[in-house]
């Protein structure tokens, strides 16, 4: 706390000057997620949020298509991040191009794309979702067939919940794909009072012997209201170190792995972002007008 504390009062101060928000996704850190965050949030909560944000300035820590989507969603705000390289192996594993080809080969086929995109991506979609709105999504076209790209392992845990048939691409989140079910079950078998709650990222052999799956906020709803006595979040390091403070009577077995591109985002850099209005989100005008509708779509159907 001490190292932390100059940062804290200085981006706190500084937001305030420059009518700024810190938009934060939940596999921040604690110092970010509890000190310095206005709004802390999933995927689609952080898009939700973002059009309603009343500042002129919103700062996204996350990675990039975070506040690329934030940008979407506010064109005549500055939205910053404080690491432009934070980047996402989901959203690195298809271009636009790829849609486009896919949309050749399987004409007539609704195109839904994670959040987890590109803007180039969304703009040659449909519509977006997120891991907490996927099957309704999905059901939302009353077709038999719909594409859900890029990620395989999310599309194949839709799959598995609807009759709708989807096809899908072979992006992976690298942080989730590395969680094994042997490794879990071996957990289980060692203390059958573990609960095991996975992110529909990871592979369906994982969610299939987990006790719940669901967005990164589902995760932190089903702790808090559940209480379970222990617990194994199959996810991203931060989240058990976010909430154990919330829920002091959960003990959380911590076999977690590290997302280097949310990891980039500090609070020193979040500072220079303040300080030196950096690194600014640009979307080319007519692609982000295709993604902003695709986005949109998706956040009203929520609504
Ligand atoms: P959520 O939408 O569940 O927050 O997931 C975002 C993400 O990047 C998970 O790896
Ligand atoms: Fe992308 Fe996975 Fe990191 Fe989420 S955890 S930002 S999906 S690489």
């Amino acid at each position: 706390w001490p190292v932390y504390a100059p940062y804290v009062y200085a981006i706190n101060k500084l937001k305030k000057e420059r009518n700024a928000a810190i938009l934060a996704h939940n596999y921040q850190t604690p110092d970010i997620f509890h000190c310095v965050a206005d709004i802390v949030g999933d995927s689609l909560q952080l898009a939700k949020e973002a059009t309603m944000v009343d500042a002129d300035i919103i700062v996204q820590c996350g990675v990039h298509f975070m506040a690329e989507t934030s940008k979407l969603l506010n064109p005549d705000k500055t939205v910053l991040i404080p690491d432009m390289k934070a980047g996402c192996s989901l959203a690195e594993s298809i271009t636009g191009a790829d849609v486009r080809l896919l949309r050749e080969r399987y004409p007539g086929v609704p195109i839904v794309t994670y959040v987890n995109t590109s803007a180039d991506v969304k703009a040659e979609s449909d519509i977006c979702c997120t891991s907490s709105n996927a099957v309704a999504v999905v059901e939302s076209f009353g077709v038999d067939r719909v594409l859900c790209i890029p990620d395989e392992f999310l599309a194949q845990n839709v799959a598995a919940q609807t009759n709708v048939k989807i096809l899908t691409w072979k992006g992976h989140c690298e942080v989730h794909e590395r969680f094994t079910a042997e490794e879990l079950l071996a957990y289980k078998e060692a203390d059958p009072e573990i609960q095991i709650i996975a992110h529909p990222e990871c592979p369906p052999s994982v969610v299939a012997i987990a006790d719940y799956a669901g967005s990164t906020s589902g995760m932190i709803n089903y702790v808090r209201d559940k209480r379970p006595p222990k617990v194994l979040l199959v996810t991203e390091c931060s989240m058990a170190s976010n909430i154990e403070s919330s829920a002091p009577d959960v003990q959380f077995i911590k076999p977690c792995n590290l997302c280097p591109h949310m990891k980039r985002i500090t609070l020193p850099k979040i500072l220079d972002a303040l300080l030196e209005m950096k690194e600014e989100i640009h979307v080319d005008p007519l692609t982000a007008d295709r993604a902003r509708q695709a986005v949109e779509r998706m956040v009203n159907l929520n609504q």
